[in-house]
């Protein structure tokens, strides 16, 4: 008998959250309206509330509770029935993200809704505000003992948004502050990467199965290339994001992380400990470049205009909120060395960027060469490496690329593909990523979350690259918006004799 896996519970219907408020700092912005109500109005029609379930929204502008009520509403136009019948307990705190006034009438909120709801003193507090603001709140949690349970059997936890600091520096000034208030155990630091279902299933390609495991090595693997790639560009975003860059703001964190799940041994047990003792483990295996090997290995580049999907769009610096001399990288690639016994010699490449030709992330891993090749090369003409390819996202599914003989007279032999798609398989939905993390958090399963030691390991990962960039001569590669990104990242590859895959 095993004890008790929260990840597996997961995976149960009746895994429901208790009584709770949820508290959301930053309730008038984007990501309350565009990811966090519509999560928790699935979980409330999947019937996975509590019917003693309230949020405080808390921001700067100025709103009653029937306007916040209102905004709520809109953000899910067809919602159900038990939404309805939630939606009336959330309650408003217009004030500044420091000043004592807000926390003393968001306890007091708290209090009514602990008396009228029935919410037993049991917090989630979630940061969706802009990062400049965590410790302020923080530190105004801390002031008014919001911080602690009420009593025993009840809870406060914090979620925290990413960026988690600005660098390595950053963050661990962050941890220390946010550790005067809150206990390790008490922070969930969020990476909505691994709330995705299909990066979660790397875990279960990689540990369920007996025949990827043994091949899953520098025996047998030539090298890794992970893309995360976004078609659009900035939206109303491009003043947040020149203070970003995708170093900062997909690197460090969403590729770190399926990185990560990548490299991993595997766990004793699948559960909060277990992988995060092994990403841990797998983060510090990661070479840390040397600021020369940062100048061959790594590539910064800027989209300029071009045409994306069939729509023409404007360069970064003609962005709405961007400097038009902006050196902000859109687009980062970069070729990375695992120190460990398992990796060793194998590179693996990633790249991520804005405004290319498409929304894809995928892992792909392909095979080394057979030893002996028993036929000419006019057979094999179309044949290519054994290749196996976890598509996280759109189309989710696995792929695995080998060569068959062309029906034929002849003895040819070319790659054909072996899919499989979730779509297709399960007749489940997929819940989307912030739907399953605000429930861990509610329910209180860390796995899914990023600890203190592998925020910093990742944020050190980064930091040669943040500081050769952060002179102003470094060269910033220049890509056409709709291409896969520039020349520079093609001859990455090109050196080694590689090229990158068109996923
Ligand atoms: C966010 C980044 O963390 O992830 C955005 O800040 C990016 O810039 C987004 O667009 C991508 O998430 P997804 O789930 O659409 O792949």
């Amino acid at each position: 008998m095993t004890d008790a896996n929260p990840l597996l519970e997961g995976l149960d219907s009746d895994r429901r959250a208790p009584p709770c408020v949820l508290v959301v700092y930053g309730a008038s912005g984007d990501l309350t309206q565009r990811k966090l109500i519509p999560a928790l109005e699935a979980l409330a029609s999947d019937g996975r509330l509590s019917p003693a379930f309230a949020v405080v929204g808390v921001a700067r502008t100025e709103m009653t509770d029937e306007e916040f009520q209102a905004r709520v509403r809109r953000a899910v136009p067809e919602a159900s029935g038990a939404w309805e019948a939630v939606v009336g307990n959330f309650r408003y705190v217009a004030g500044s993200y420091t000043g004592d006034e807000t926390f003393e009438r968001l306890g007091q909120v708290l209090t009514e809704l602990d008396e009228q709801v029935g919410t037993s003193g049991n917090r989630v507090h979630y940061m969706a505000t802009v990062p400049e603001v965590f410790e302020g709140v923080t530190a105004g949690l801390g002031r008014h003992g919001l911080g602690e349970p009420r009593d025993e059997g009840s809870f406060v936890r914090l979620v925290i948004e990413k960026p988690y600091g600005r660098d390595l520096a950053g963050a661990l000034h962050l941890d220390q502050a946010i550790h005067e208030v809150f206990r390790e155990e008490q922070i969930y630091r969020i990476d909505h990467y691994l709330g995705k279902e299909t990066v979660q299933n790397v875990l279960a390609l990689r540990f369920a199965n007996a025949i990827f495991e043994p091949i899953w090595n520098r025996r047998y693997v030539d090298h890794v290339q992970i893309t995360v790639a976004e078609s659009l560009g900035m939206g109303h975003r491009g003043g947040f994001y020149e203070t970003a860059g995708a170093l900062r703001d997909i690197v460090q964190n969403h590729v770190l992380q399926v990185l990560a799940l990548t490299l991993m041994e595997p766990p004793a047990t699948i559960d909060a400990k277990g992988i995060r003792d092994e990403k841990v483990k797998a983060l510090r295996a990661v070479d840390i470049p040397a600021p020369d090997d940062v100048t061959i290995d790594v590539v910064r580049g800027q989209y300029d205009s071009g045409w994306v999907e069939g729509e023409e769009v404007p360069g970064y610096r003609e962005e709405e909120g961007v400097d038009p001399a902006s050196r902000t990288e859109t687009y980062v690639a970069m070729r990375m060395r695992i120190d460990n016994w398992r990796w060793a010699g194998v590179p693996f490449y990633v790249r991520t960027g804005k405004r290319l030709p498409k929304r894809v992330t995928e892992v792909a891993m392909e095979f080394q060469d057979v030893p002996h090749l028993p036929f000419g090369s006019k057979e094999t003409r179309g044949l290519g490496p054994n290749a196996l390819v976890l598509r996280i996202q759109p189309d989710e599914g696995i792929s695995l690329r080998f060569g068959a003989k062309v029906p034929g007279q002849a003895f040819r032999v070319r790659s054909v593909s072996m899919d499989f798609s979730y779509g297709a398989a399960f007749l489940e939905e997929t819940p989307d990523a912030y739907e399953r993390l605000l429930l861990d958090a509610m329910v209180g399963d860390p796995t899914l979350f990023i600890r203190a030691d592998e925020v910093e390991q990742a944020w050190r990962i980064v930091q040669p690259i943040q500081e050769l960039w952060s002179d102003d001569a470094t060269p910033l590669a220049r890509y056409g918006a709709g291409s896969w990104g520039p020349r520079e990242a093609d001859r990455l590859l090109e050196r080694d004799g590689r090229r990158w895959r068109s996923p």
